[in-house]
């Protein structure tokens, strides 16, 4: 299995090298691509010394803040063009926990086309979270799931494993959601093509060093956009049922 994991940056200066030296450690297997948002901080230029003294290292870089979604999209398209069969998605803030990866791995072995490392199954956890951001991703995910009558427990999850097989299928041009909802998106595309799901647990520890980039803004869009979706998916299938 040829492995990329793909790690979008914005302003992670600080918690970048020692994410990539765990990342490295743990599955020294896994190429890297840092998505780099033109960081004001430098984490572009350091994530080139770093890809410099490493071949198995790769950056990209974009040229402004445009998303997380975006700079995924991007991504997945740079590993679809090189022979990749595993595209993994990790923040660069050490909330995704690279020891952990090979758990993931393990379950794309297993069968699965799309892997979430998973807060909110059984043996998933969150250190060091205020109750208010469990309050929202636990709330936003329940949300999700019954809006779009799905059965994924944590829908926001931004550590995955993706089977190339799963990008190849998916009409990468046609997502639209940038911000963190990008995440619900792309379960919902996978889920609704019939493809497998699987959730691992994970734990999952905020951030040390640095700033979240989460904003209302994003919550909003997510929101929005998971309503949209399920009530235009609910009235497709009232119409389709009409006409019959
Ligand atoms: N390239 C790029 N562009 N990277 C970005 C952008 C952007 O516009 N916005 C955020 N990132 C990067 C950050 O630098 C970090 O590596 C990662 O995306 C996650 O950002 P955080 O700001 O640390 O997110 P969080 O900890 O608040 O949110 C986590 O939980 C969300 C809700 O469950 C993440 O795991 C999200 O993926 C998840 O949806
Ligand atoms: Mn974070």
């Amino acid at each position: 299995m040829r492995i990329l994991t793909i790690i979008p940056t914005y302003n992670e200066l600080e918690s970048l090298p020692k994410t990539l030296g765990r990342l490295r450690s743990a599955v020294p297997a896994s190429d890297v691509l840092v998505a780099d948002d033109n960081s004001p901080d430098g984490t572009g230029e350091l994530a080139d010394r770093i890809a410099a003294e490493d071949p198995q290292v790769h950056v990209m870089h974009r040229k402004g803040k445009e998303g997380l979604g975006a700079a995924y999209i991007a991504g997945f398209k740079w590993a679809l063009e090189r022979d990749y069969d595993v595209v993994v998605e990790m923040d660069a803030d050490g909330s995704h926990q690279p020891e952990q990866l090979p758990r993931l791995l393990e379950a794309v072995e297993q069968g699965a086309d799309l892997v979430i490392g998973s807060r909110w199954v059984r043996g998933g956890t969150v250190v060091n979270w205020p109750v208010y951001r469990q309050a929202i991703s636990r709330t936003g995910s329940t949300y999700a799931r019954l809006m779009l009558g799905l059965k994924i427990k944590d829908m926001t999850a931004g550590y995955r494993a993706f089977r190339r097989t799963t990008l190849e299928k998916l009409d990468l041009d046609a997502v639209e959601s940038v911000g963190y909802g990008f995440q619900v998106d792309l379960a919902w595309r996978v889920a609704r093509m019939g493809l497998k799901v699987a959730e691992v647990p994970v734990t999952f520890v905020e951030r040390e060093l640095g700033a979240s980039k989460m904003s209302g803004n994003i919550v909003v869009e997510a929101m929005l956009n998971v309503t949209k979706w399920g009530l235009s998916d609910r009235w497709k299938r009232v119409t389709h049922r009409r006409q019959r």
